[in-house]
């Protein structure tokens, strides 16, 4: 491990978004990508795992080990994105697969491995259905403390839902698994929608990205653009939600929100299945909740890390 890099394992199912946070964090710095599971949720595990690689690949990061996960939620039935994120994960661009194959291995036991290795030292990055972190952390009660910290991209505490009015699309995927994980004693920051759902890229700043003829940019702008359709078709805007880069920020410069701390309930049946309720009477362990964020200065550092 080299000194000055903030070691990382990503959580994902990638999706657009997911992909948009790798090419994101592979163009910091300070950042080591120990590794990544993926989860279903926008695409099937395997699917997403050929996202990933292929992500890893544009980045000029092919070393990045990556395994596949649980492909379903732990009581639900999965119900995949693909009307959103296409047939592929990728927008249906018609990006060619990475000729890489993910390692040998399941993401629950990949993501205890990691831990175990480097016991405190790693920050772990959720952002998608919290299924692998689940049933890592009930195989072994005491991950919380072998992982440096939990950032999740999920739950909509203070907002309304994306796939319910009460509901965010990761925890109404696998509630049990987020209120396993939730009420566990993790150092644990949630950027829901009620920040992401108002951090958008757009006008000028999207138009830079198109611009672009530097690879990542390009892979990422060819990604997006069934989903800008859509969104041009539905508002007459075109602009794409960065819920995952924006976690991904958050978690390297916390500086970029502001939060509140609160336990948090996640709700198992209908209709507000998936809820993140804060919960006053004692419960869980506080949660520290984005509230609020430097919108423009995230954008900013996005477009400086992928123009590269
Ligand atoms: O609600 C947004 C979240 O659900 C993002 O992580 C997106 O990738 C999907 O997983
Ligand atoms: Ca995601």
């Amino acid at each position: 491990m080299t000194r000055d890099r903030r070691p990382v394992v990503i959580d994902a199912d990638p999706g657009i978004d997911d992909v948009l946070a790798i090419l994101y964090l592979t163009g910091l710095p300070d950042v080591e990508i120990v590794g990544l599971t993926t989860v279903h949720g926008n695409v099937p595990a395997g699917t997403g795992a050929r996202n990933a690689l292929k992500a890893f690949e544009i980045a000029g990061a092919p070393d990045v080990p990556v395994v596949v996960g649980i492909d379903r939620p732990l009581v639900h039935q999965a119900a995949t994105a693909e009307d959103v994120h296409g047939t592929d994960g990728l927008g249906d661009a018609g990006v060619l697969p990475s000729l890489r194959r993910p390692s040998a291995g399941s993401g629950p036991l990949q993501l205890l491995q990691w831990a175990r290795e480097r016991p405190g030292e790693i920050t772990l990055l959720a952002i998608g259905p919290l299924t692998n972190v689940a049933v890592a952390q009930l195989l072994e009660p005491k991950l919380p403390s072998l992982f440096r910290e939990l950032v999740i991209m999920g739950g909509a505490v203070w907002a309304p839902g994306n796939v319910t009015p009460h509901a965010e699309f990761n925890t109404w995927h696998d509630p049990e698994a987020a209120r396993v994980v939730l009420e566990a004693p993790w150092n644990m920051t949630l950027v829901g929608l009620d920040v992401t759902a108002r951090t958008r890229l757009e006008g000028a700043a999207l138009a830079e990205l198109e611009g672009s003829p530097k690879p990542v940019a390009r892979f990422a702008s060819a990604i997006l653009q069934g989903y800008l359709n859509e969104s041009e078709r539905e508002s007459g805007v075109r602009a794409a939600f960065m819920h995952d880069p924006l976690a991904s920020a958050i978690m390297m410069d916390p500086r970029l929100a502001d939060f509140r701390d609160t336990p948090l309930l996640v709700e198992l049946a209908e209709p507000e299945r998936g809820r993140t309720r804060p919960e006053a009477s004692g419960g869980g362990p506080a949660v520290h909740v984005a509230v609020d964020v430097d919108g423009p200065r995230f954008i900013a550092r996005y477009l400086s890390a992928v123009l590269r």
